[in-house]
């Protein structure tokens, strides 16, 4: 699929069918968060590929459509790893490539993911059992859809979120 026209077709998905998702495309959607770049190429993130149904449930949070889909993909972070400057931490921009990068690989295959970024972290760490000194960052799921969407949700027009040479400058 030509570049552009993949990253069209991600969209959020909220509604998954239950058919399993092959171990084949799960490895692929993950060599893509692999090749990721992230600070200083530290990779500081990992992934925990969570099938069971009560650790779906338990991430879901009673979200149901969450735990519909049969995987999630937990990213998690040791900001250790990752760089600073000044108040800003690096290990988020790192796991947000990476999430993207398992994001358009899961559409380019037909599959169907919705970053999820609203929940409660220490429950999140205590169902994949991570340790207090890891971060989890983020997760989907991953699975078919069972929603059809159009191509790409409302977004601004270029014209007003780019500028030329100063900020502010059109
Ligand atoms: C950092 C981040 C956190 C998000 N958290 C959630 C979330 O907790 N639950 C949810 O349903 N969608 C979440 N989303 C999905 C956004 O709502 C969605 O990307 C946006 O509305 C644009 O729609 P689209 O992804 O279909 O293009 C999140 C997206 C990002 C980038």
């Amino acid at each position: 699929m030509e570049f552009l026209e993949l990253v069209k077709k991600r969209r959020s998905i909220r509604d998954y069918r239950k058919d399993p998702v092959s171990d084949e495309d799960i490895k692929a959607v993950l060599e893509a968060a692999r090749l990721a770049p992230s600070w200083g190429n530290r990779q500081c993130w990992r992934f925990v590929v969570v099938k069971d149904e009560v650790t779906r449930e338990k991430l879901a949070d009673k979200r149901e459509w969450i735990a519909e889909a049969p995987v999630v993909i937990v990213a998690c972070a040791d900001p250790g790893k990752s760089g600073q400057k000044a108040d800003q931490d690096y290990y988020l921009l790192d796991v947000g490539i990476a999430m993207e990068h398992i994001m358009l690989a899961a559409t380019e295959r037909g599959l169907a993911t919705c970053w999820i970024g609203w929940f409660d972290e220490d429950m999140a760490r205590q169902a994949i059992g991570a340790p207090e000194s890891i971060r989890v960052v983020a997760y989907t799921p991953l699975g078919h859809p069972a929603e059809e969407k159009d191509e790409v949700s409302e977004r601004l027009p270029l014209e007003e979120l780019v500028y030329y040479e100063k900020y502010g400058q059109r």
